[in-house]
């Protein structure tokens, strides 16, 4: 088991007809949660960790990639590592060395062609390492530090042509969900997600996937959306145990004392993404 690369998990997940979540790591206890959650479903799972996430350590992926990989290595079922949303190609490269098996070079911002041409380039380089490329054809809107953007749907016959111009292993559209959704109200074009897993030939991912409500999360796989990148629903889960430890106690300064439940709580809720997703029993 133990470390695995993304692209045997995504492939596994497509030709199964289940969603195989991605959950963003942002310190050591997201981690183990993950890791324990997939572990006690039987489940394989993702870990992304984001370029804003990085940036929040100070922009060193070093250290969380380090702590990530020992996890996946001692882990019971299959552990993938992915980079999430870069703009930068050499925290890509150094993703790869600290022994990621994909990432994802988020050029969505930029005109088409030159989003294909960095996206190409880069996924040269990776698949001489053996490691796999996530591009991104729409616009998901939400994300922190990204401009003010109108959202944009993927259009079938532009991603069919984008994949095949980039040679990308996933590609993530725009369907309908914005990140960072507190709430879950996005509506999914489930007619899109169909059109779209017609048209393209590898697995498609979905991002913002915290504002979608539990049926049109289970549809949108249905209708052939594989991989599911989570990240609000385990920090609502996270916070929100952390901040009811401490109106309990506002005395308490041992972190330990709040961050194991709030663990606990993400484990929770990654368990419970995994049997919603399909994933459960398949690691
Ligand atoms: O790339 C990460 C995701 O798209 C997570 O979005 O915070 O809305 O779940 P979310
Ligand atoms: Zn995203």
């Amino acid at each position: 088991m133990a470390l695995a690369p993304t692209i045997d998990l995504l492939r596994a997940a497509r030709i199964g007809g289940y969603g195989i979540p991605a959950f963003n790591v942002i310190g050591l206890e997201h981690a183990e949660a993950i890791v324990r959650g997939a572990e006690a479903e039987r489940a394989p799972v993702i870990l992304q960790v984001s370029e804003n996430a990085v940036k929040y350590h100070g922009g060193a992926i070093e250290p969380i990639a380090a702590a990530c990989r020992a996890l996946a290595e001692a882990a019971s079922v299959p552990v993938a590592l992915h980079l999430d949303h870069a703009t930068s190609r050499a925290l890509c490269e150094r993703a790869v060395a600290a022994g990621f098996g994909s990432v994802m070079l988020d050029e969505s911002a930029l005109p088409l062609a030159d989003n294909e041409r960095q996206v190409a380039d880069l996924v040269r380089w990776a698949h001489a390492r053996g490691v796999a490329v996530e591009g991104m054809l729409g616009m998901v809107g939400g994300k922190e530090g990204m401009r003010d953007t109108a959202e944009e749907r993927t259009d079938p016959v532009e991603a069919a042509a984008y994949v095949a111009r980039t040679g990308v292993d996933a590609l993530a559209v725009a369907v309908g969900t914005t990140h960072g959704m507190v709430e879950r109200t996005a509506r999914i074009d489930l007619g899109l997600v169909s059109a779209l897993r017609a048209a393209v030939p590898v697995p498609l991912v979905l991002h913002g996937s915290s504002g979608v409500s539990d049926a049109d999360l289970a549809a949108a796989v249905r209708h052939g959306m594989t991989k599911i990148n989570l990240a609000t629903q385990l920090n609502q889960a996270f916070t929100a145990t952390i901040r009811a430890c401490l109106e309990a106690n506002p005395a308490q300064v041992d972190p330990r004392r709040y961050l194991a439940p709030a663990r606990d709580a993400v484990e929770a809720v990654v368990r419970d993404r995994l049997r919603l997703l399909g994933g459960a029993g398949r690691g």
